[in-house]
């Protein structure tokens, strides 16, 4: 059976990477995405943006995949047909050996000239990563090609996801038999409308996540508790 993943912030959660709506905890409850997440933010302060990105990659590059990613990789590796549609930034999946990973928001580790578009390598958000404290401005290093400021490589609010990843994450929902939606609000979209496309087509929905959220109504079951330990119990039952 072809198992589909799609995974939010809650996916990373447990690995010390904060959501983005938990109250409290999540990154848009201290951080105003308006002044951080869109291209005319980070145009009208480059290096407030760019600081506060470089803190995310450094707390992401600190993070360890858990037992939920590890487990999702080990059912690739028994024999399962495993595809994963992700919305998070980090690397998480693919350090625990998830392979061919479909990021619709795009990557923290994907810088690239917000001007021309050209990318460097090593990738300028990991040099000389800050310590700790969350948003030192910092101003981004110029493109060695037109001089332009290099951008985070993540999917801003306003910007349209990438049509490669938006179409094989079509693919990947269109040919399962089983999804799995991992730590995901549901809220924003076009992301949040692959469950219900599954839905329709009949596929098997099973949601994992410790509270109700917008994907709920679409699923077939409800598996109410962490990430690592959904997943566990979710393998378990398909060994
Ligand atoms: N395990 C599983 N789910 C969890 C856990 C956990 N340990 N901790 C929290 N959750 C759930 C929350 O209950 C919530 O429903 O994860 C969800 C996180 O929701 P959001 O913070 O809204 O994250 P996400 O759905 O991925 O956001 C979508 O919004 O800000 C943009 O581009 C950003 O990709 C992001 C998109």
């Amino acid at each position: 059976m072809r198992i589909a993943f799609l995974t939010g912030a809650g996916m990373s959660a447990e690995s010390g990477v904060p959501t983005f709506r938990d109250a409290l905890t999540g990154l848009w409850a201290r951080y105003d995405p308006e002044q951080l997440a869109t291209e005319a933010a980070f145009r009208r302060d480059p290096a407030l943006c760019w600081g506060w990105y470089r803190w995310r990659a450094a707390l992401v590059r600190r993070a360890l995949p858990h037992a939920g990613h590890l487990g999702i990789a080990a059912l690739a590796n028994s024999g399962h047909a495993v595809s994963v549609v992700t919305q998070n930034v980090d690397d998480l999946h693919e350090r625990a050996g998830s392979t061919g990973v479909i990021h619709l928001h795009g990557s923290l580790f994907a810088s690239r000239c917000l001007d021309c578009g050209h990318r460097v390598s090593p990738d300028p958000i990991l040099a000389d990563l800050p310590p700790g404290d969350a948003g030192a401005r910092e101003t981004p290093p110029p493109c060695p090609a037109c001089g332009g400021p290099f951008r985070p490589g993540v999917v801003w609010f306003g910007e349209a996801l990438p049509e490669a990843a938006w179409t094989a994450a079509g693919d990947v929902l269109d040919r399962c038999g089983l999804l799995v939606v991992v730590g995901t609000s549901g809220l924003v979209h076009p992301a949040a409308s692959l469950p219900m496309r599954a839905r329709r087509r009949g596929v098997r929905v099973v949601e994992i996540n410790p509270v109700e959220s917008a994907v709920s109504t679409f699923a077939d079951e409800h598996l109410r508790m962490p990430a690592s330990a959904g997943i566990q119990s979710l393998l378990d039952r398909l060994r």
